[in-house]
């Protein structure tokens, strides 16, 4: 009997020293004291045990029984303490990292996109101007040949002040002022917030940003047009991108188009991220209407140009992988501050 206590006890020992979670630990006190556990099966084993022997037989089983039971439960409590603290300090790293993430303080990702287009543009000799985002009828809409009552004006609802002001639909509301500033030769690019009254969803925002663009000068021409836009996409996505123009209208640029690139990931073949199309539009841009530099004090005789309207915010969803258009808005910093790097 105490041989086989013996080797009981020495084959607990050794089992209980692999095992390091809770689950095992259970199957383990079942194996040994369940009803049909090895222990309980040597304490039926006293039955046959002789008379004068079995006193001490079953003071030996008992402290067996209660030495592995005593084992057991110091390695539970052993166990408990150890993911009690691994529960600490996790949920410490955790919070340090909310708390350090604004501590350090990250740059919003439009402002990223902003800042990188800027970069580009001012290494082409362009300037970066600011504007109100505040402004009046005339610069949002007669400068650019967008008269009163223009069907032109229902693709922007616009938001109206009671004083008559109201927050720019687009950037190019800037365009008026800045050709009064500088004339003709110009190169310019303005981003700004701009406002729409739309509903909100995945892509649609009704404050969101863009970067306006515009260069005027004698013979400015589409292939003008063309090279910068493509130089600029190519810099921002780091590689050769392809670009095309479709027709587009807009009452401010004659003729009008809407830029595509080809999808930079399925390289045109069509996939989820271009809707199969393999083609993804991302800037409207045309040639300045002869109208809109009078307006601006430029002689369209003498001068030509052109004006782009990247879409700042889809470009972040474009280069960051973004889905939400929301997420922009949200002020979730664990969301927001992880572009820092990109
Ligand atoms: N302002 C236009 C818009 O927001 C875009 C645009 C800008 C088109 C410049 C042509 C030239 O819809």
């Amino acid at each position: 009997m105490k041989e086989k206590a013996d080797a009981l006890h020495k084959e607990f020992l050794d089992r209980l020293a692999g095992l390091s979670d809770t689950q095992a630990l259970e199957n383990l006190r079942v194996e040994f004291l369940g009803k049909k556990g090895k222990i309980t099966q040597l304490m039926g084993e006293l039955r046959g045990v002789s008379a004068e022997e079995k006193k001490a037989a079953g003071l030996l089983v008992n402290n067996l029984k209660n030495a592995v039971q005593d084992r057991l439960k110091e390695r539970v409590d052993e166990l408990s303490a150890a993911a009690f603290d691994a529960m600490v300090s996790e949920s410490r790293a955790y919070e340090e990292a909310l708390l350090i993430a604004p501590a350090r303080g990250s740059f919003h990702p439009i402002t990223l996109m902003q800042r990188t287009c800027e970069e580009i543009f001012r290494s082409m000799g362009f300037t970066i101007e600011e504007y109100p985002e505040i402004v009046d009828d005339f610069n949002c809409f007669q400068a650019l040949n967008i008269p009163e009552f223009h069907p032109a004006r229902d693709m922007q609802d616009t938001y109206y002040l009671d004083n008559g002001q109201l927050l720019k639909t687009h950037t190019s509301a800037a365009q008026n002022s800045i050709m009064r500033k500088y004339g003709s030769p110009l190169r310019a690019v303005f981003p700004g917030r701009c406002f729409r009254n739309e509903a909100v969803d995945a892509s649609h925002e009704n404050t969101f940003f863009q970067m306006e663009g515009m260069m005027i000068d004698r013979d400015i021409s589409i292939a003008n047009l063309i090279y910068f836009m493509k130089t600029m996409l190519s810099e921002v996505f780091l590689r050769d991108v392809t670009v095309r123009l479709r027709p587009g209208f807009f009452p401010f640029v004659e003729p009008g188009f809407e830029l595509d690139i080809r999808c930079l990931i399925c390289g045109g073949g069509g996939c989820p991220s271009c809707k199969h199309a393999g083609w993804l539009e991302l800037c409207p841009c045309g040639m300045i209407h002869p109208k809109v530099l009078e307006y601006g004090g430029i002689d369209p005789e003498e001068n030509s140009g052109f004006a782009f309207g990247l879409g700042l915010t889809r470009l972040a969803m474009m280069k960051y992988g973004v889905k939400d258009i929301r997420t922009f808005n949200s002020c979730n910093l664990k969301a927001l501050s992880q572009f820092a790097n990109a």
